[in-house]
């Protein structure tokens, strides 16, 4: 059992609270706020316990010096203030005397920022391969620290891995829920048992499905995943986005789990990658030439529902189709209706999906939706997250 934040006193403490404020940002302006509203629990509970609050948290990839201020986290400090009621001290840089200065001038309730962790990848990577003496540094500048971000948790970087190696530690309630609903629920699921996955990242997931095909009584795949699967039996999806790697495996779990296996039967097409041109409709079998499909078409639907209408819990990973494109959201939105409606235990893991649970307005429809992306993936797979293993013991 992992130390919580409820296990520390905080009074007077420099408490540094890792987080992950990964948000995507367009022109500066934050698009989706979830994971940051998903933080705040920890962050007001740290304030109300008197503690001088410290926030880490990477923001995108840092590759080039370019890359530094477009993943600057400015709007991220700008929005948490609005949502906390109160003045984030904003520090635009990772180290130095500015940033010191600015711990030992705190007081209690005080929140400071500071910058993008990843800032330190440039040009080595400090931040992402662990730096001693970096994870050393911060943790100088704090008494306690908590992890709470769980979508980064499979990163054993500095922030994550490296402070609690020089700090008491704990982890933070969002951490604590992921680790409950994602764990208890899929470890001991109500079956029937389904699993649903979609998104186009095949070679991410093929492990993923190899642990939870075992553990599913029936495993329903649309996107990319259900291209490579469909491809592996013969089809011919055109244009479709498949992934060549993984056919081969594809083919082995058909042979062994064929009565597992849902594929979809139609889908809707375009002829490129892109929103608002000419759809088209398609029996899978019949595919024009010119044509890549992009979406699952209502036959699927219903044959999905036969699956979901009787079961007791549900994982959804990936969305069926492009759901951030208007033409390709029918798929993934009719799903979503479906598993509000299927009365079974639902949880939503990985960004995409999650991303449309709240763009189609479910965002409280369902028992969990993860803040996790690949972090998610890991856990439910049953690898051992480092950031949380980092974390002492109770
Ligand atoms: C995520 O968005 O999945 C996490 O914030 C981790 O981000 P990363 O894949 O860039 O490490």
């Amino acid at each position: 059992m992992k130390k919580m934040i409820t296990d520390f006193d905080l009074d007077g403490k420099k408490v540094i609270i890792r987080c992950d404020f990964n948000v995507p940002i367009k022109d500066g302006k934050i698009t989706d706020d979830n994971r940051i509203k998903e933080s705040l629990k920890t962050i007001n509970y740290a304030i109300d316990n008197n503690a001088k609050v410290i926030l880490l948290s990477h923001l995108g990839r840092i590759k080039t010096e370019e890359d530094k201020s477009k993943n600057s986290l400015l709007p991220v400090a700008k929005r948490l203030g609005e949502l906390i009621g109160k003045k984030v001290l904003f520090i635009n840089e990772t180290r130095g005397n500015v940033l010191e200065e600015a711990v030992l001038n705190m007081n209690k309730k005080d929140v400071l920022l500071i910058e993008n962790t990843r800032y330190e990848d440039y040009p080595s990577k400090k931040e992402s391969n662990c730096d001693d003496e970096l994870s050393k540094y911060w943790a100088s500048l704090g008494d306690i620290f908590i992890n709470d971000a769980f979508g980064s948790c499979h990163r054993a970087c500095a922030s994550i891995v490296g402070i609690a190696k020089y700090l008491p530690s704990g982890i933070g309630f969002l951490i604590e829920r992921e680790i409950k609903m994602l764990g208890n629920t899929l470890d001991n699921p109500k079956r029937p048992y389904v699993v649903i996955m979609g998104g186009a990242k095949m070679n991410d997931k093929i492990k993923v499905i190899d642990k939870l095909i075992e553990k599913c009584d029936y495993l329903l795949l649309g996107g990319g995943i259900a291209n490579t699967f469909l491809t592996a039996k013969g089809y011919d999806l055109k244009k479709s986005l498949y992934d060549e790697e993984s056919l081969l495996h594809a083919k082995d779990l058909m042979g062994k789990y064929k009565d597992k296996i849902v594929l979809p039967v139609d889908g809707y097409a375009s002829e490129k990658y892109e929103d608002n041109l000419e759809v088209k409709y398609y029996d899978l079998k019949k595919v024009d030439d010119g044509m890549m499909i992009l979406d699952i078409g209502p036959e699927t639907i219903k044959l999905f529902s036969k699956y979901i209408n009787n079961c007791k819990t549900i994982f959804l990973n990936g969305p069926v189709g492009v759901s951030e494109f208007n033409s390709f959201e029918y798929g993934t939105n009719a799903l979503l209706k479906i598993l509000k409606e299927s009365g079974a235990d639902v949880i939503v893991g990985g960004g995409d999906s999650a991303a449309a649970a709240r763009k189609f307005g479910y965002k409280d429809a369902f028992c969990h939706i993860s803040t996790g992306g690949g972090a998610s993936l890991e856990y439910i797979e049953g690898k051992k997250l480092p950031g949380i293993e980092a974390i002492d013991n109770k």
